[in-house]
């Protein structure tokens, strides 16, 4: 794509390490362009130990704002002159942005995952749910997921920090039901087998170890359920061919990706997002 480049371009980064496989700056700039914006989205690759000077830099070199990933997204808050009430909650930010010099930072992964959900036909009023993980990832889908009154059960392979994320958000969400239980098959077993939705958090599955996921072989896939695979590469993960080879739903992560860069772009631009533009940006970067 032809950037034009000049002295007013409006810069927006994505902070991350590394970074080379991320579909944002595709996505981004496919947005620019389609509304004709003088946007430029630049990918920044910062290692752990430059992340102050970096998240700085940003301010002393004008950009507008930035996307914040892995394995930044913790970390980055120390470094801002705010963050908003839900991104204090979740604990990670994943956008930041420069409003009168000073510094931003939101969470928009919880929005995306709530609009990717609907947009899978899936309403969380009333569900029993299994989250699996209870990392950053795990916290933006609790947090939206105790929007609407639900049951979670957060299972996680280290059960101090599922128990973390209990404690953190009970509290915050009195009229939601939060459990934390140690991730074996056992407790997946019997977790799912009430529950509606299945959550998968972490990155089992991820490229390029696609053979993988966190569905035992030996245990049967019930097929009530419906399954939302955070992990957007490959397309169609291990987990979700599990899940409609016994019959169930299965969504996967890219409109998690999608609408959760929307609602920043909105947040750089005052703009509506041209959604379906990101959609196909994704999708082309995604299977090149
Ligand atoms: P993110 O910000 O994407 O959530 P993270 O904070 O590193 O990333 O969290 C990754 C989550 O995936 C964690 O819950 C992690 O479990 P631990 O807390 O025990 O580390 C989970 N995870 C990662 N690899 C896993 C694996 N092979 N099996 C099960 N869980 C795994």
């Amino acid at each position: 794509m032809p950037l034009n480049i000049n002295g007013q371009t409006n810069l927006v980064g994505l902070i991350g390490y590394p970074i080379e496989h991320s579909l944002s700056p595709a996505m981004h700039n496919s947005a620019f362009a389609a509304l004709n914006l003088n946007f430029c989205y630049v990918p920044l690759p910062v290692p752990p130990e430059r992340l102050g000077e970096a998240i700085t830099g940003l301010r002393a070199l004008g950009f507008v704002g930035a996307n914040v990933t892995v394995p930044h997204k913790e970390a980055v808050m120390s470094y801002l002159d705010e963050v908003t009430p839900e991104t204090q909650a979740i604990g990670a930010v994943n956008a930041i942005v420069v409003r009168e010099d000073k510094l931003i930072g939101y969470n928009t992964d919880w929005q995306g995952f709530l609009t990717a959900l609907s947009e899978g036909g899936f309403d969380p009023q009333g569900k029993r749910v299994v989250v699996l993980g209870a990392g950053g990832a795990a916290r933006a889908v609790v947090y939206a997921l105790a929007q609407a009154r639900v049951q979670v059960t957060v299972l996680n392979r280290t059960p101090a920090r599922a128990q973390a994320l209990v404690q953190d958000f009970s509290p915050l969400f009195p009229r939601c039901s939060l459990v934390s239980l140690p991730f074996t098959p056992q407790t997946l077993e019997v977790q799912t087998a009430e529950a509606h939705l299945l959550v998968n958090t972490t990155p089992v599955g991820m490229w390029p170890e696609v053979d993988q996921s966190p569905w035992p072989e030996d245990l049967a896939f019930p097929g009530h359920l419906t399954v939302f695979d955070l992990v957007y590469n490959p397309g169609e993960t291990k987990l979700l061919r599990q899940a409609r080879a016994a019959g169930a739903k299965g969504i996967g992560g890219l409109g998690m990706l999608v609408h959760q860069g929307a609602a920043a772009f909105e947040l750089w631009t005052g703009e509506k997002a041209p959604v379906e533009t990101m959609y196909e940006a994704a999708s082309r970067t995604l299977r090149r």
